[in-house]
């Protein structure tokens, strides 16, 4: 019989939403990337109380490791290159690198679907009623396209990721995508038809992203998908102000990714290097994010 495991390891990366974000809650479709930046968990076997060592600070951090983890007999360190309430998916890498590192513990692999049910309950702590999209591509990579249906139901299939990298703009604001997608519920039935058109604009992005689109053909659709998301509440002058500057320094197209409130803006640029500069030069921090691959 082999010996106890006493270390396990996980890691996943965040997301970026290139459209369907509040429209996917209620059942529209949704496009979003996993992006190079990770979290982290290492767990080991210790005598005594639950240890957290952490490089993050959230006050819902010891309630998503009660979900899965015993309060005694173990040390959970977490190091992670993602920004919470930022729109990049911190909450969703949290828990799939939580659950790959309690499966490597266990010594018994964990796969996709047992990931995405699992995910959820670690999700709900952080914003009350996910829609599953950021812990699933957190745990496939790559770009996928999601929709979860009234019953529960969810589709998702791999699709082509952009074969450029899109720019992130940082508000430097966090928003609180539990408060966020309340508020959007609360705005029901008004909005459903701007809703309903976001979830259009998810399957032009799609179609898209199919036919090996470029950063001028997606420019126009992130553009309409912020306008959609001013529509339903969820901008701010902030986030507002960041598109503007994408777009004047050159992007085809920008849009707030996430919950919005605070967070990022993405923007699809032929070339990065002008809304980079513009951004230093404003004082806002932005980079480049590559698309994390397919996981194995
Ligand atoms: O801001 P984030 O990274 O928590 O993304 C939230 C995306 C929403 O569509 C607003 C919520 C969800 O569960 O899909």
């Amino acid at each position: 019989m082999s010996a106890l495991r006493t270390e396990g390891y996980g890691q996943a990366p965040g997301k970026l939403i290139l459209a369907g974000e509040h429209a996917v809650v209620f059942g529209h479709e949704a496009v979003a990337v996993a992006v190079d930046r990770r979290t982290e968990i290492w767990l080991r076997r210790v005598e005594g109380p639950r240890r957290l060592v952490a490089d993050l600070r959230d006050a819902r951090l010891n309630d998503a490791l009660d979900v899965i983890l015993p309060k005694e007999g173990v040390e959970v360190s977490i190091r992670t290159a993602l920004p919470v309430g930022r729109g990049m998916g911190s909450s969703g890498a949290l828990a799939v690198a939580l659950l790959r590192a309690r499966a490597d513990l266990v010594g018994a692999p964990i796969d996709f679907a047992a990931c995405h049910r699992d995910g959820f309950a670690i999700e709900r702590v952080f914003h009350g009623t996910p829609s599953g999209l950021d812990h699933a591509v957190s745990a496939r990579g790559g770009a996928l396209r999601y929709r979860r249906g009234p019953d529960g139901a969810v589709e998702l299939s791999p699709l082509p990721p952009p074969r450029w990298p899109l720019v992130v703009l940082d508000s430097g604001a966090a928003g609180d995508t539990g408060a966020m997608v309340a508020g959007v519920r609360s705005r029901r039935p008004a909005i459903d038809g701007a809703l309903e058109a976001i979830g259009a604009v998810s399957a032009a992005v799609i179609a898209a992203l199919q036919a090996g689109a470029g950063p001028e053909a997606l420019g126009p659709l992130l553009n309409q998908n912020h306008a959609l998301l001013q529509q339903i509440g969820v901008s701010t002058p902030e986030l507002d102000a960041l598109v503007t500057l994408a777009r004047q320094a050159g992007a085809a197209g920008a849009k707030l990714a996430g919950a919005g409130g605070g967070g990022v803006v993405i923007a699809a640029c032929a070339d990065p290097a002008p809304v980079l500069a513009a951004a230093a030069a404003a004082g806002v921090s932005a980079w480049a994010a590559p698309v994390a691959p397919p996981c194995a």
